[in-house]
């Protein structure tokens, strides 16, 4: 009986030693050291349908819904693509009014382009990485590659250029550098959103040439050989199917063709019918509908990928196939980032971005013309006048979902006041729309009553004894010049800068024109005018960016990564006139020849400036001297099979 009690005792007490050794498993979707694809499995099979479908929608403004009962978190997103874009509220756009969300903004992504410098994009995309990651976000929305195709589209300063080979080079590095923040770039907008307004509307039928050759080869590379985490489906629409709800794009060609195994996020508010998002290459939808709630719950619920999506699962009309290859993506997007472990801590507004913002902005900044020696700035210039709204206007706010909250951004004026070491006088010149300002006092600095005849005069008689005139000019970023949802209405400057101009270069041959813009402009003037400079948006460093190269610290090294067409109707998008913008049908009938493509291929002359004695010289940089007339050579891989399948031209077919 004792050696029977004894044993029981014995067994007992084995049972509770090894039981309180053992420890719960970790699950391996929660294991930070398992594989990616091993934790998406494990997770997937725990989840239950209305918590897989609740990961592809939206649940606010910017984030989505992770698995709160299994402990997945959410995903967070901010715009993109040259800062982090400050708070909003929950489901509205009105600003959170948070205090600690201000950002660098970085050189606006055409002056990345205009460096032609990878080593420059590498340093981009690592410190917006980092202060996306301070920030606490998981995709940023960005960056955008979309090919300029006419110099009126109001977001071409978004993108990086007109030249697929050039965008596919310098989107590698950011994205890459990005991502190694644990935070995923979403590449924006695929595809061909290459106008505004009527952005929704736009529909768009081209050859596959123009499209493998042109269109996409951006696109490709940030996915291929970046590794994008993220691609944004867009607005428009393309052979009669808008991109978010489309296969072609985003399931054969981005998944199939590309391999891609990340995410299809839509555009906010791109996706329009339940049947056909369901059926769509889309994975994750993000801005559909109104603000507030619906009277029935959530307005999320009311997603096309919410509720209508989970009945048609119910009732067999969608396939839990293509749900759990769309779950399987948005999981390992969050495994990628939110739920990655090795992350760096990221950083907010440092010196060291400072300093990086300043070099980007000076590698990008293009010196297109100094006769007579104008530039740099004389060290024994003994008085500077500077003339032009775009010296003193902040620039990094409005645009649309770019628009930033610096911490502080450094004007032209204050930047080139800072470095000359003399007398440096302002002339306004001309005045702007009041546009956005990041504040009241900004804004009322930005007023002027004068007539445009007094403020020439001024400038005018300020100029006679000045040893230099630096005009900054060009766009901005209200309506209807470099802003989302609109596009320019000309190419011409606007609020009567041409006639500026032309006073300032009679009044002093020492005249040094700098444009702030994103887009091509008509430049009159130009034969008159001794140095013209496009000074780009700069963002928070732009001061000191532009006063690095005008005063020689930095040698100006950009090269335009566009062509400046000397009439809108020499651009291949306005050839005879076509009709801009378009609410329908869009034939880009141009094909391939996209920018200096349809100049060399046409024989048409750029921005000239022609000598006294009769020679045009061309605004272009010595690598578009040297491109191809049929501009095939020396783009990426898979060009010369996509050719060679397609055999030629096949305008407007259809799908
Ligand atoms: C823009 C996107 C942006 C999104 C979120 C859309 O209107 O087209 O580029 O990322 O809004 O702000």
């Amino acid at each position: 009986m004792m050696k029977k009690a004894a044993l029981v005792f014995l067994a007992l007490a084995i049972a509770v030693t090894s039981g309180g050794r053992q420890k719960p498993k970790t699950p391996v979707y929660l294991d930070p050291s398992a594989d990616v694809e091993a934790r998406v499995e494990d997770a997937l099979s725990r989840m239950t349908l209305e918590e897989k479908v609740a990961i592809l929608h939206a649940q606010s403004k910017f984030s989505s819904r992770g698995v709160p009962r299994l402990g997945i978190p959410e995903l967070w997103t901010s715009d993109g693509p040259h800062g982090i874009r400050a708070e909003v509220l929950w489901n509205k756009w009105s600003t959170a009014n948070w205090t600690n969300d201000s950002c660098i903004a970085y050189p606006a992504l055409t002056c990345l382009a205009a460096s032609f410098d990878p080593a420059v994009s590498a340093l981009y995309g690592k410190s917006i990485g980092e202060e996306a990651r301070y920030r606490e976000k998981d995709v940023l929305l960005g960056p955008g590659v979309n090919i300029l195709r006419t110099p009126l589209n109001g977001r071409n300063f978004e993108y990086m250029g007109e030249d697929p080979f050039l965008s596919s080079v310098m989107v590698v590095p950011y994205v890459r550098e990005v991502q190694k923040n644990g935070v995923a770039v979403c590449v924006k907008h695929f595809a061909l959103n290459n106008e505004e307004k009527y952005r929704h509307q736009t529909d768009v039928y081209l050859s596959d040439r123009a499209l493998y050759e042109i269109y996409l080869p951006a696109f490709k590379a940030a996915v291929q050989k970046g590794g994008a985490w993220s691609v944004m489906a867009s607005y428009n629409l393309f052979r009669g199917r808008h991109v978010c709800e489309d296969t072609v794009l985003t399931k054969r060609i981005l998944k199939d063709e590309w391999g891609f195994d990340g995410v299809v996020i839509s555009d906010w508010g791109g996706c329009h019918d339940d049947d056909l998002t369901a059926e769509g290459g889309l994975d994750l939808e993000f801005g559909t509908g109104t603000n507030g709630l619906s009277s029935t719950g959530s307005v999320f619920d009311l997603y096309h990928l919410a509720n209508p999506y989970l009945e048609r699962l119910r009732d067999g009309r969608a396939s839990m196939e293509q749900l759990d290859d769309r779950c399987r993506r948005v999981l390992r997007l969050i495994m990628r980032t939110a739920m990655a472990e090795d992350k760096p801590y990221g950083s907010l507004c440092s010196e060291e971005h400072y300093a990086a913002a300043r070099r980007i902005g000076a590698s990008g900044i293009v010196l297109l013309k100094n006769d007579g020696a104008v530039l740099p700035v004389k060290a024994d210039a003994k008085k500077i006048l500077v003339v032009g709204e775009n010296a003193i206007k902040p620039l990094n706010v409005g645009g649309g979902s770019s628009s930033l909250k610096t911490q502080h951004e450094i004007s032209p004026l204050q930047g080139i006041t800072e470095r000359a070491g003399c007398e440096v006088v302002y002339a306004r010149g001309y005045v702007g729309s009041p546009g956005t300002a990041q504040d009241g006092l900004a804004t009322a600095r930005l007023q002027d009553s004068r007539s445009a005849d007094e403020l020439i005069a001024e400038a005018v008689s300020l100029a006679a004894d000045a040893d230099v005139v630096i005009f900054v000019g060009g766009l901005n970023k209200d309506g209807q010049q470099d802003c989302e949802g609109t596009d320019r209405v000309s190419m011409d400057l606007p609020y009567g800068q041409d006639d500026v101009i032309a006073a300032l270069a009679a009044a002093n041959p020492n005249l040094a024109v700098v444009m702030v813009s994103g887009n091509p402009v008509t430049m009159p003037w130009a034969d008159d005018v001794n140095a013209i400079v496009q000074g780009w948006y700069c963002g928070s460093e732009a001061g000191h960016a532009l006063a690095d190269v005008l005063f020689g610290d930095v040698n100006p090294s950009g090269k335009l990564p566009f062509t400046f067409p000397v009439k809108l109707e020499d651009s291949p998008a306005h050839y005879g006139g076509k009709e801009f913008p378009n609410p329908g049908k869009t034939f880009y009938e141009e094909g391939i020849f996209v920018g200096y493509r349809w100049f060399e291929h046409k024989g048409i002359k750029r921005q000239a400036r022609r000598r006294r004695g009769g020679a045009a010289l061309h605004f272009r940089s010595r690598k578009q001297r040297g491109a191809p007339r049929e501009g095939t050579q020396g783009l990426p891989e898979g060009i010369p099979r996509a050719r060679a399948e397609l055999r030629g031209e096949d305008h407007h077919r259809q799908r």
